[in-house]
């Protein structure tokens, strides 16, 4: 039975995540910040059979990825989940530093060190599998959400290069892209208003998950959950750069009431 680890495990995406992988008989250890609704998650799944251990860190705090990882020495990690992430809505010139450096470290440093902490192991074995949750948001650049956009365009590149650095290792690197999605993500962001969850309709987090769920076990490289999203995401590949940047800003503008 192998072992998955999700960061970001307490609800959204990667709440729904553990759900399938419980399902599909994996053992789990689950990782976020607030030790309450991971217990509770943990006894949900513990009542199905599960094996699951918890980890409650703040993974924005600098030393978190080597904590998650001393936590799980003595076990083999089989597949890593870097799930969690969060975004900051509004104008960066009057974005608080504490959002700017929470958003990079998060979504950037911790999931780097979370990477490199986990994958030596899997190389050495010649067996693991590694996925890191960027965003459709990563293909473009967004105003109005500068940090959090310019964050998963770092993910995507970070792990197409991973995943052709391992090939052949016998390990998989998946870069994982969801649009908008519903979960806690866009009230904490405080873009739930914007035009891109308001009008153009997001979707489930179990659907979303189902579809990152068949990117890792088939060790793809770079998925997109569906097929609005995938469109969407190659049109910004031909149409000019700064046409690319303004549709991206009137999307994330507030909707009309
Ligand atoms: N929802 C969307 O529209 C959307 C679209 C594209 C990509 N994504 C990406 O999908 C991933 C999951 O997002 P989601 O929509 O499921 O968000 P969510 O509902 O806000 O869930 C985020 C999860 O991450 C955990 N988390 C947040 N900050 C953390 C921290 N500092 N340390 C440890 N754990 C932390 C949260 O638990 P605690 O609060 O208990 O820590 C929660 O379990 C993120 O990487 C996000 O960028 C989301």
């Amino acid at each position: 039975m192998s072992t998955v680890l999700i960061t970001g495990a307490s609800g959204g995406i990667g709440y729904e995540l553990a759900k399938l992988f419980a399902r599909n008989h994996h053992n789990l250890i689950l990782v976020a910040r607030s030790g309450e609704k991971l217990a509770k998650v943990a006894t949900e799944f513990q009542a199905q059979g599960t094996t699951v251990k918890t980890i409650t860190v703040d993974l924005a705090e600098a030393p978190s990825a080597k904590f998650v990882f001393e936590q799980t020495r003595g076990e083999n990690v089989d597949i890593l989940i870097n799930n969690a992430g969060y975004g900051a809505f509004g104008e960066f010139a009057e974005m608080s530093e504490s959002d700017i450096l929470g958003q990079i470290s998060l979504n950037i440093t911790t999931l780097t060190q979370m990477t490199r902490s986990f994958l030596p192991g899997m190389i050495a074995r010649r067996s693991g599998r590694i996925m890191n949750v960027a965003s459709t948001a990563g293909f473009q650049p967004g105003p109005l959400m500068a940090v959090y956009y310019a964050t998963k365009a770092y993910v995507i590149s970070f792990s197409e290069a991973i995943a052709n650095e391992v090939a052949g290792a016998g390990v998989t690197v998946t870069c994982f892209c969801p649009g908008a999605t519903h979960t806690g993500f866009a009230k904490r962001a405080g873009n739930d208003q914007s035009r891109i969850f308001k009008q153009f309709g997001a979707m489930r987090a179990d659907e979303v998950a189902a579809d990152g769920y068949q990117a890792v076990m088939k060790g793809r490289t770079l998925a997109i959950s569906g097929a609005r999203n995938w469109v969407v995401a190659q049109s910004t590949r031909f149409a000019p750069r700064k046409m690319v940047t303004a549709i991206s800003r009137w999307a994330s503008e507030k909707a009309a009431p």
